[in-house]
C-alpha cells in the first residue's frame, strides 16, 4: 500500500469565516479571505490497510482516539475511492505549541492531501479544497499558498477556495501570544452558539460577504490601508457577535485589548498595522515589511518573548510517497 507524507501550512483569515449555513456538508454562511503563513505547518503521514480494522490516528508521536473530523475526511476519500479499507494516520504539528495558533487548517489539508494520494486519487486542487472543507472549514483555504478565497458557493461542489494573485506589497503577519492556554470553547461550538442566538449574527453575514467581495478589490489594487482597515473590521465584527450571544462571552484577555491598543498607537503615530484575533486571545498583526521593525520595538517592552514575525507561505504539497 502507498504511505504519503504530505505538508499544508497553517492561514489566516483577513476576512473571518465564521457560522455555517448547512453544518453537515460544511457549507459557510459567508466567503472567507487568508493569509496561508510561512512559519507554521502540519506534516501528515497516511496508509491505507487492508487488514487493520479501524482507523488509527497519533498527533506528535502519541495514539489518540481518532477526532470524528479526521473521520469525516477519510469517509469522503473511501467514498470517492470506492474502497474500504482502514488508515492509519500520523500527524505531527509544527505550530510551536507556544504560539497558540490554530491548527485545524493545516491538519486537515494536509490530511486531505496525504489521503488521497494515499488512496489512489489525483484530485484538483478545487476538489482537495473541498475534501479539506469537510474536516475543518478554514482548511479549505490551506489548500493554497500566498492568499486565497473560499467561496460561499452554492453548494457542496463550488463551495471551495481559490488562490488570489499576490499584491504588490511585501505582507508580513506578526503573532503576539497573548496566551497559549487550550480553548476556552471550540470554535465550531462558538460560531454554531454565535449563529443560534446572537442578533447580529445576520448583520455580520451580510456585512462580511460585501466584505470578502471589497477585500478581493483591495488586494488587486495593493491598496494597503484597505486591505488592513477590512481585516481589522472583519475580525471586530465577527467578535461582536460572540458578545451579542445568548450567553455572552468572548475569546478576549486583558492582554488582547493592549495589544489591540499599541496597534491603534502605532497606526496614529503613521505606521501600518492592524489587529486580527481569531477563536483565541492572541493577536495577529498585519503590516508590511518595512514596518515590522518599529512594530516589533513598539511591542517587545511588553511582549517582547511573545512576538513571532512570518510572511506568506506555500502551498499544500507532498514530502514523499512510498510503496
Ligand atoms: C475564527 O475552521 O476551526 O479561525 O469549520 O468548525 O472546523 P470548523 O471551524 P474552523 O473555524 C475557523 C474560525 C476562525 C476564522 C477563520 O479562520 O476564518
Amino acid at each position: 500500500m502507498t504511505t504519503v507524507t504530505a505538508r499544508a501550512h497553517t492561514n489566516i483569515a483577513l476576512i473571518k469565516y465564521w457560522g455555517k449555513r448547512d453544518a453537515a456538508q460544511m457549507l459557510p454562511a459567508t466567503s472567507s479571505v487568508s493569509m496561508t503563513l510561512a512559519d507554521f505547518y502540519t506534516d501528515t503521514t497516511v496508509t491505507f490497510l487492508a487488514d487493520q480494522a479501524a482507523d488509527t490516528f497519533t498527533l506528535d508521536g502519541h495514539p489518540q482516539p481518532v477526532p470524528a473530523k479526521v473521520t469525516a475526511v477519510l469517509t469522503e476519500i473511501r467514498r470517492l475511492a470506492g474502497w474500504s479499507r482502514s488508515a492509519q494516520v500520523r500527524s505531527v504539528n509544527h505550530v510551536p505549541t507556544a504560539a497558540g495558533l490554530a491548527s485545524s487548517a493545516s491538519a486537515y489539508a494536509a490530511l486531505a492531501l496525504a489521503g488521497s494520494r494515499a488512496a489512489g486519487l489525483a484530485l484538483s486542487p478545487q476538489a482537495l479544497s473541498r475534501l479539506a472543507r469537510h474536516g475543518s472549514g478554514s482548511a479549505a483555504r490551506s489548500i493554497f499558498g500566498g492568499l486565497a478565497i473560499w467561496h460561499r458557493g452554492s453548494g457542496d461542489s463550488d463551495s471551495v477556495a481559490e488562490p488570489l494573485p499576490m499584491p504588490n506589497l511585501a505582507l508580513r503577519m506578526i503573532v503576539v501570544v497573548v496566551s497559549a492556554a487550550a480553548k476556552i470553547i471550540s470554535s465550531t461550538q462558538a460560531m454554531a452558539n454565535t449563529a443560534a442566538t446572537s442578533p447580529f449574527y445576520p448583520a455580520w453575514v451580510a456585512t462580511n460577504e460585501a466584505a470578502a467581495q471589497q477585500m478581493v478589490a483591495a488586494l488587486a489594487a495593493s491598496d494597503f490601508p484597505r486591505i488592513g482597515h477590512l481585516t481589522e473590521q472583519s475580525s471586530m465584527q465577527m467578535h461582536a457577535t460572540m458578545l451579542a450571544a445568548d450567553p455572552a462571552f468572548t475569546y478576549f484577555q486583558p492582554a488582547t485589548l493592549r495589544v489591540w491598543q499599541l496597534v491603534q498607537e502605532l497606526r496614529a503615530a503613521g505606521v501600518p498595522a492592524y489587529a486580527t484575533m481569531d477563536a483565541g486571545p492572541n493577536v495577529k498583526i498585519l503590516t508590511l515589511a518595512a514596518h515590522v521593525d518599529a512594530i516589533v520595538a513598539k511591542l517587545t517592552p511588553e511582549f517582547g518573548q511573545q512576538l513571532r514575525v512570518t510572511g506568506p507561505g506555500p502551498a499544500a504539497t507532498v514530502l514523499e510517497e512510498r510503496p
